[in-house]
């Protein structure tokens, strides 16, 4: 069984090595594994196991059984329990399932098109992956030509066609599958294959027992003669983990540690390239040749998550619980870097490389939907703390464009993830190029983080709903941390330094009440739900919220909605209004105040009903006869944090009513790997 990693679909797969299980309890496992991994997004899963009974299986290898289903987890639970022949209470001392969550790029969701896909009807190789495969078509064909039948539209069935024609090929009988596996990828142009490949596919290790090492040494293939081997180095006792007592132990594997972190905290994450075997209970991990920097071992890792920052608690959903932790994840975002005694900054992964990027020529802030939004919205107190020009590129645009980027320019990667690939590829088209680059990331250990030059770890928690709301509050408060950072030394600046510190100080307590607003916003929602379109505007530090709000709304209500510049209204979008269309303005006390109002006015004057969202002291557009939505003021550059929390409400509601999950929105995943 092979499995190839690159999301945005999931991948779990649980060995059991003398720890006996039944059928049932490995069923169950994969299942739960795979509910783990629903928030990514997908549309149909599958599970291949051992379906034969014990003995068959001693005798037979052949006997895997697949079962792939449309649709949710649920769905394919239910056709497990359909199948009769397969005998759930049977023990099995030794075992490996795999399974799948697969988000469709080539062919429709169907039992067909579903993941695990097999060599031939003997069910002899079967492969899970995820991302796309570049040259399917050239595989396929070829695969063709010698005979191989295909029977669906994937480009991952080449796979499972391809290890069978290097195994129908293979010099001689000692050949292993490890090495079979090595084979295949390096036939395979995996189109994330430029910016990643193996990784993010991390391995849990679960033993009662000691294990042999924390440290498992790479296994390289680099010498000629070992190169025209069949076989891999052999793997021994100095190369993989075992338990010391060669007992029992449990392997999971997955593409996400929030799918493992209720079997065991000691993880080991694959890197680009790695090939991880496990024979006889033994896991190596293996690659072709070693390259320039390469650190020759895989740690054991001890996960720091833990298994309720994973559950829903008392929420109906991921992303109701994220948008209610905000004055939490702020705060977290803040720990040990801000002291609100002394009004210092300190971001630990920045300090060496202050007073670099004090020198560059500008900043240039990367990234895609939700985390580029959380770049314009600092961007203001970016160019003010820093004096520098400060560019905000969506990572797809700035490599379309092929943007001129210099030794001299320090470029920003804002990701939740840490693995979109546009950013991904964005980050690597700057370091080629010789900028600094610094990453701004909620995943210790992902491409983004581990790719950069330095970079700040937003620590907002895990955040499973696909629509982001915490890790865009608490980009923005990273990057406006990085700000004072840039000006700590600027005498000048001291005042404002300080009464932004300030504002970060009250910030959890204004959000909590601004979270106090959630009724009002469900009654607004009642109103609003039937509508076809919604359009939100906003200028200066609240154009990024009109973005952000709408695309919340677009995201997870399929309502559609604009974010609109203010400044921009009588050069077009002012035809829309009329008395039926819904406008939400953002109107708060700042430079901005008399010309939103204005905006505001002509919006009165063609029948429009604007719902505002102001400060809770401004008696001019509470007075107005608008509908008003009242929020407490801070420091005008974090303002946006709190003029956003009721745009997420608001769209959070508008799902719930019109009927949607809210955090497994339609054709959309939560971390996009493909471009
Ligand atoms: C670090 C520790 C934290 C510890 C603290 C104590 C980690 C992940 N963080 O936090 O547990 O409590 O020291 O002082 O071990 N980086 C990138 N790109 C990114 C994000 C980060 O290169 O996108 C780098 C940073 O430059 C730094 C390292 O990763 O070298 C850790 O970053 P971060 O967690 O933000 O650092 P600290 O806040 O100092
Ligand atoms: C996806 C998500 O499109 O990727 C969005 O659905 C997210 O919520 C965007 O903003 C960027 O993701 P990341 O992980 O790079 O911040």
């Amino acid at each position: 069984m092979l499995t190839l990693s690159s999301p945005p679909a999931g991948i779990f797969a649980y060995l059991n090595y003398h720890v006996p299980r039944t059928r049932r309890e490995i069923l169950e496992i994969l299942l739960k594994g795979l509910r783990r991994l629903e928030y990514r997004g997908y549309d149909s899963a599958g599970v291949g196991i051992d379906g034969g009974n014990v003995k068959e299986w001693e005798t037979n290898a052949k006997s895997i059984q697949l079962i792939k289903q449309r649709g949710k987890v649920k769905a394919l639970d239910e056709e497990i329990h359909k199948q009769h022949d397969l005998d759930l209470e049977v023990e099995l001392d030794v075992h490996l399932g795999i399974a799948h969550t697969r988000w469709a790029t080539h062919g429709e969701p169907s039992p067909l098109n579903s993941h695990p896909h097999r060599s031939d009807k003997t069910n002899e190789f079967i492969v899970i992956h995820n991302g796309i495969i570049t040259n399917y078509k050239d595989l396929r064909k070829f695969l063709m030509s010698k005979g191989y039948e295909f029977e669906s539209e994937t480009d991952t069935e080449s796979i499972a066609k391809l290890v069978k024609y290097m195994y129908d090929n293979r010099e001689n009988d000692d050949i292993t599958f490890a090495t079979l596996v090595e084979r295949v990828t390096q036939q395979l142009q995996i189109f994330s294959l430029m910016y990643r490949r193996g990784s993010p596919l991390l391995i849990g290790v679960r033993s009662d027992h000691k294990l042999s090492t924390d440290h498992i040494p790479v296994v390289y293939r680099s010498s000629a003669k070992e190169k025209s081997c069949s076989s891999l180095p052999r793997v021994d006792q100095d190369t993989s983990l075992f338990p010391v007592d060669e007992k029992a132990v449990e392997y999971y594997f997955a593409s996400d540690a929030s799918a493992v972190i209720e079997h065991t905290n000691r993880v080991i994450f694959l890197e680009d390239d790695d090939v991880a075997a496990v024979t006889e209970g033994r896991l190596s991990i293996h690659r072709i040749k070693r390259r320039a920097g390469d650190y020759p071992a895989r740690a054991i890792q001890t996960l720091q998550m833990e298994l309720e920052q994973i559950m829903k608690g008392n929420f109906s959903s991921f992303m109701q619980k994220e948008i209610f932790e905000q004055p939490e994840s702020v705060v977290n975002t803040m720990r040990g870097r801000v002291n609100f005694d002394d009004n210092t900054v300190t971001l630990g992964g920045l300090k060496d490389h202050i007073k670099e990027i004090q020198r560059c020529r500008r900043l240039i802030l990367i990234a895609c939907g939700t985390s580029y939004h959380a770049g314009v919205a600092t961007r203001q107190v970016l160019e003010e703390l820093t004096e520098l020009p400060v560019m905000v590129e969506l990572a797809s645009d700035f490599l379309d464009r092929n943007t001129p980027v210099f030794r001299d320019d320090v470029c920003f990667f804002i990701s939740q993830s840490g693995e979109t690939a546009d950013s991904l590829m964005a980050l690597r088209y700057c370091k080629e190029r010789g900028a600094l680059t610094v990453g701004i990331t909620n995943t210790v250990g992902s491409s983004i983080s581990r790719e950069t030059d330095c970079g700040v770890h937003i620590n907002a928690g895990p955040e499973i709903g696909v629509a982001s709301t915490k890790a865009y509050t608490s980009q923005f408060v990273a990057l406006v941390m990085f700000a004072l950072m840039m000006c700590a030394d600027r005498i000048s600046m001291q005042p404002r330094r300080r009464e932004i510190i300030q504002g970060l100080k009250v910030l959890p307590d204004l959000i909590k009440e601004v979270l106090g607003l959630d009724d009002e916003i469900q009654k607004l929602a009642t109103e609003l739900y039937q509508q076809k379109s919604v359009l939100i505007m906003g200028r200066g530090y609240h154009y990024a919220t009109s973005l952000e709000g709408a695309l919340k709304i677009k995201e997870i209500t399929y309502m559609h909605s604009e974010g609109i510049l203010a400044g921009e209204l009588k050069h077009g979008p002012l035809a829309l209004v009329d008395n039926l269309m819904p406008v939400i303005m953002i109107i708060m006390k700042d430079h901005t105040y008399v010309k939103c109002q204005n905006a505001l006015q002509q919006v009165v004057a063609r029948q429009g009903r604007p719902i505002v969202i102001c400060d809770r002291d401004d008696y001019e557009s509470i007075s107005n006869s608008c509908r008003t939505i009242k929020v407490p003021h801070c420091v005008d550059c974090l303002q946006g944090i709190l003029s956003v929390i009721p745009l997420q409400l608001l769209s959070f509601h508008l799902a719930v009513l019109r009927g949607f999950d809210v955090d497994c929105p339609r054709n959309l995943a939560k971390s996009v790997t493909v471009e």
